[in-house]
């Protein structure tokens, strides 16, 4: 047993002062100090440096680490530009991507607080690393292909993939995954196949969805800027699905779709009324000039989540609670930084169906430690001050084990 004691802890009723917390793998107790000391006299104490805040360990619901080799590669500003680039530079950065370069971005999200992350995986690559690193992985196995043609060949694949994630050691904390890559990019067939996957075994499910204009417009009139693309790249003119179409794939098994800034309130109506979620990635939107979420309008649950370094500068979880504060410039700042620290704790975890997130007995000792540069003058504050002054965190458990 061990007893974690800070100035404040983040509980799923906000912030509570001069508590601490008695776990073993698990959260026991929190209580006071004393309390805590009489009823496990053995345990070991940790006195957390002053101005230290307890926080259950972040969660980045999206990333897709085979791409973080890309520093200028891929042209940032607008989606269809950035897209070719992608297509150009694919082979080159994922091949530059080795387990070193995936390991020290695994890292650097450690660092940052983030004790589980939802990897999207289309090729495999990193499912050694995610065994490695010592963070809960949610592993999304990704199923892409649009052609007909070569459909049952990339199911294939993506079903091995699936099978290599489910054998997974348990200590390697990995949960197996589906994600669909978009509608554009997967053929209806295949995408059922895999949602069916999904349910039977069920693993969470993830899909990008209305991420851009240019999808929007080739999916409702098989117009626009990514009619250019697909003549070129796959001599076809017309989308193999529609947005209705696409969105009842998925009824009745709640997914959590990534995006969906050009997604109307129609359609996110109807996302909330089939139990769906959103992942938000306020900085990959911005680089890729998709647009803003209107989160102040969402009547679903949402998390943020740093996305790729395909469509990003890092992977740190504080960077992008900054620029959702940033972006997000119309909410009052106070309730906007209380909102954010929800989104990639509770309610994160709820949405990946994880029992971690949450300061609350039972739930999984997963921590991240941040230290404040002084005494906090207003308490009201506190996640505002958090979110602004948190380069890196001080302290990270998982599983009541230290990690940093
Ligand atoms: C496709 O298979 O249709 C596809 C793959 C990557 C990007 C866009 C489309
Ligand atoms: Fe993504």
């Amino acid at each position: 047993m061990k007893i974690l004691v800070a100035d404040y802890i983040y509980t799923p009723n906000g912030h509570v002062k001069d508590q601490a917390l008695a776990f073993t793998d698990t959260i026991q107790a929190i209580d006071t100090l004393e309390v805590l000391e009489k009823k496990y006299p053995h345990a070991e104490i940790i006195q957390t440096e002053s101005h230290s805040v307890i926080y259950p360990g972040f969660i980045n619901t999206h990333v897709h680490l085979e791409f973080s080799a890309n520093k200028t590669s891929l042209k940032y500003g607008s989606f269809m530009p950035w897209l070719d680039t992608v297509i150009e530079h694919r082979e080159d950065l994922v091949g530059k991507c080795d387990n070193a370069v995936m390991m020290d971005e695994c890292e650097a999200m450690l660092r940052s607080g983030i004790t589980t992350f939802g990897a999207i995986s289309s090729f495999g690559n990193e499912l050694e690393v995610c065994e490695k690193t010592p963070q809960r992985v949610v592993f999304f196995n990704e199923l892409i292909g649009s052609n007909a043609m070569y459909a049952d060949m990339l199911y294939g694949d993506f079903m091995e993939r699936v099978q290599a994630s489910m054998s997974c050691k348990k200590e390697a904390r990995i949960t197996p995954a589906v994600a669909i890559h978009s509608p554009y990019s997967v053929h209806p067939i295949i995408l059922q196949k895999a949602v069916n996957v999904a349910k039977q075994h069920k693993l969470p499910l993830s899909a990008h969805f209305l991420e851009s204009q240019a999808e929007r417009e080739w999916l409702e009139k098989g117009e626009g800027e990514l009619k250019g693309f697909f003549e070129k790249y796959f001599k076809t003119s017309t989308p193999v699905t529609n947005i209705q179409e696409f969105m009842y794939a998925f009824d009745t098994y709640p997914t959590h779709f990534t995006h969906c800034v050009q997604a109307n309130k129609v359609e996110l109506d109807y996302l909330a009324q089939m139990g769906h979620t959103i992942a938000h990635c306020p900085r990959s939107n911005r680089y890729l000039g998709c647009g803003r979420l209107a989160i102040e309008d969402l009547d679903l649950p949402f998390s943020v989540a740093t996305d790729g370094l395909s469509s990003n500068d890092s992977l740190s979880i504080f960077d992008e609670l900054r620029a959702a504060l940033m972006l997000h410039n119309d909410i009052p700042i106070q309730e906007l930084s209380n909102r954010l620290l929800k989104t990639v704790t509770a309610d994160a975890a709820d949405i990946l169906g994880l029992n971690c997130g949450k300061i609350a007995v039972d739930k999984l000792a997963d921590f991240a430690v941040i230290t404040l540069p002084e005494t906090p003058k207003r308490e009201e504050e506190l996640a505002l001050w958090t979110i602004l002054h948190t380069k890196e965190v001080s302290e990270v458990y998982i599983e009541g084990i230290k990690y940093v």
